[in-house]
């Protein structure tokens, strides 16, 4: 009976702002004992970040939070677990260099204290313990995590934070990482807390195991809660109808319609099976001259097909064909020769060296363009940055200053004028408007599109459907590694029948 419901984690207009980004807006949330209760969304919609926060990863901006009654403000991932949350995070959580059992007892080493000397046979013999106790068998303690693929780190993860023994453990997106066997364990998790009177909060993509096994379900769109869902009211129609209708904010998309593309293939995606197993003997062509949008929920293989396109991932078989030259893209150094430019996601780890200056980034992919003799003069280098510089208005105090100290969407111009620089006829982008605010973000449609009038190809992989739809020519949109539908440029397509395919 729903007034019998015990209250365990309260958030009252929780909010969070990463620069520009609202990720969460005024989010009033409530997590009940004995429930499990659901969490689905769109990427970005703030799923993450509201369980992160309520675990102690990063603070809010604003709001307030209670567990149990008390006013709730972990500053760290440890003090949420000692008050009693324990979340199972989207990336891999564990660490690696040290052994199964260390990761299991980080921090809690005491425990095993013989005399002087840490007793390394009690901690491999109770981490084989708390590992077989959810079901996983056959791993040495002992081992380096490194050894493990990545369901049996995650097991190694889930193993370790049910020892603690939460009162609320959140599962972020795990599932899609898991086997059936795996997924099994994490039920059975689940089922086990449900019963005890504790509390689950679940994240996951997946229709129908949301509805198997949620009590209620919540749905965030734009970091904002749009309604909460009982049993009753959970059928795919109802949650897809919440999930949609992002606003399409401002007008500074492509205006253009029934722009022809051109027939001419540029590259050749061939039956790829990607070493990450990301990508599933997947095919694609792409045209000279247009933007073709790569779109899809997280673990779709979205961002591994924007490596394997670079030549940053092994294909396990399957090739990419550069198809003026006949040449397979199998390393980067194929790829660059070929004309090729990429925009990682993780723009400051993969795409900057961030404690060089503007000029040293700009200059990094074009050493053959500026100084094709092997000499490179002060003036030929001032020019080609000068140039960048001013065309992408990168704000700045000079072309010396470190990168680190510019604000995200400067950071991002520095990327794009570092491969706009060395005039790349094949662009791939993964998610380039990602953390930059929207005076930025137009400015970046407007450079996209200005590419696609000189006759470059394009390939934009986004997490943002307003920004696919406006932008691409074609659009496909990936699901377990394999493309689940394709839509064309039009007036009329909205977000509805892509996320039909997308989920
Ligand atoms: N560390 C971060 N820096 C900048 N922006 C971030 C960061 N983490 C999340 N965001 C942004 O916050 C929004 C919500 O992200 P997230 O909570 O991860 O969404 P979800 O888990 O629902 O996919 C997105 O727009 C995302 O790009
Ligand atoms: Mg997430």
């Amino acid at each position: 009976m729903a007034n019998e419901k015990e209250l365990l984690f309260e958030a009252r207009k929780l909010t969070k702002h990463f620069g520009p980004t609202v990720a969460l807006d005024e989010v009033d949330f409530k997590v009940y004992r004995g429930e499990i209760t659901g969490l689905i969304g769109e990427n970005g919609s703030g799923k993450s970040t509201i369980t992160s926060i309520a675990a102690g990863m990063q603070p809010a901006t604003g709001g307030e939070m209670f567990f149990e009654g008390k006013p709730h403000r972990p500053s760290t991932m440890i003090e949420g677990a000692r008050l009693g949350i324990g979340m199972i995070v989207q990336e891999q959580g564990t660490v690696s260099g040290i052994t199964i059992a260390e990761n299991i007892f980080a921090g809690e080493e005491e425990r095993f204290r013989v005399g002087p000397f840490i007793s390394r046979g009690k901690m491999n013999a109770e981490a084989k313990r708390v590992l077989e106790d959810i079901g996983f068998t056959g791993a040495d303690p002992s081992a380096y995590i490194d050894t493990l693929d990545m369901q049996s780190r995650k097991l190694v993860e889930i193993a370790k934070t049910v020892y603690n023994k939460p009162e609320m453990l959140v599962v972020d997106e795990t599932t899609t990482a898991l086997s059936q066997h795996g997924r099994e364990i994490i039920y059975n998790i689940m089922r086990k807390m449900k019963e005890n009177n504790k509390a689950v909060v679940f994240i996951s993509h997946d229709l129908q195991e949301l509805i198997d096994i949620c009590d209620t379900l919540t749905v965030l769109r734009d970091g904002k809660l749009i309604t909460t869902l009982d049993k009753e009211r959970m059928d795919e129609a109802t949650i897809k109808k919440y999930m949609v209708g992002r606003e399409m904010k401002g007008d500074y998309y492509r205006a253009d319609y029934g722009t022809k593309i051109s027939d001419e293939t540029v590259l050749k995606v061939d039956r790829v099976t990607s070493g990450s197993g990301m990508l599933m003997n997947f095919s694609m062509e792409v045209h000279k001259g247009e933007i073709l949008g790569i779109g899809g929920l997280s673990h779709c293989g979205m961002h591994e097909l924007g490596k394997v396109l670079f030549g940053e991932e092994k294909l396990l078989t399957g090739s990419v064909t550069h198809v003026a030259s006949g040449d397979k893209i199998e390393n980067t150094q194929s790829a660059m020769k070929h004309g090729f430019g990429y925009v990682s996601k993780n723009r400051d780890t993969e795409s900057l060296v961030l404690t060089a200056s503007i000029q040293d980034n700009i200059i990094s992919a074009s050493y053959d363009r500026i100084a094709p003799n092997f000499v490179m003069t002060g003036s030929s280098v001032r020019k080609f940055v000068d140039e960048q510089v001013e065309s992408l208005s990168i704000k700045c105090a000079g072309v010396q200053q470190d990168v680190q100290f510019l604000s995200g969407g400067n950071k991002q111009k520095v990327v794009f004028g570092k491969w706009i620089g060395r005039d790349c006829d094949i662009l791939i982008l993964d998610c380039p408007t990602r953390g930059v605010d929207i005076g930025v973000k137009a400015a970046m449609y407007q450079l996209i599109d200005q590419m696609r009038k000189d006759n470059k190809t394009i390939i934009m992989i986004s997490e943002e459907l307003p920004e696919l739809i406006g932008m691409s020519d074609r659009l496909i949109i990936l699901k377990d590694g394999a493309a689940a539908g394709e839509f064309k440029r039009s007036e009329t397509l909205d977000e509805n029948s892509i996320i039909e395919v997308m989920i």
